[in-house]
């Protein structure tokens, strides 16, 4: 409940979250293979559940997962994971982390580079 009252809903009063979140569901439909499914998984999870956005280089906790997980908000905000850039090609190869934290996370610069990110993939399936 804390999850998404205070972490998705404040999001969707942002025209570009909304068009983000609602690229997610025909991009899955539009999949063809179970491993094109897992990707849109994980650039859901590493986007808008555990992304972070660096502004005007400042890093801020983005994603809904980690704005509810106090600990592991304060694991990364301490520099305990490592941070890579928002890149599919990258992001594919990890899983995302459930029951744990996640090994590594990714950064994005605003959200209409995330949203070209996605796109780029999504627009290829
Ligand atoms: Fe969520």
């Amino acid at each position: 409940m804390f999850h998404d009252v205070y972490g998705h809903l404040p999001y969707f009063t942002l025209p570009e979250y909304v068009d983000i979140q609602q690229m997610f569901a025909p991009a899955f439909h539009k999949a063809s293979t179970d491993d094109q499914k897992e990707n849109i998984k994980r650039l859901a999870w590493f986007s808008t559940e555990f992304g972070l956005i660096n502004e005007n280089g400042t890093r801020k906790i983005f994603g809904t997962g980690l704005i509810s997980s106090k600990g592991e908000m304060e694991h990364v905000l301490a520099g305990n994971t490592p941070i890579e850039p928002y890149k599919v090609e990258t992001i594919v190869n990890f899983d995302k982390a459930i029951w744990s934290y996640n090994k590594t996370l990714f950064e994005f610069d605003s959200l209409a580079e995330l949203k070209k990110e996605l796109a780029r993939y999504f627009d290829a399936l």
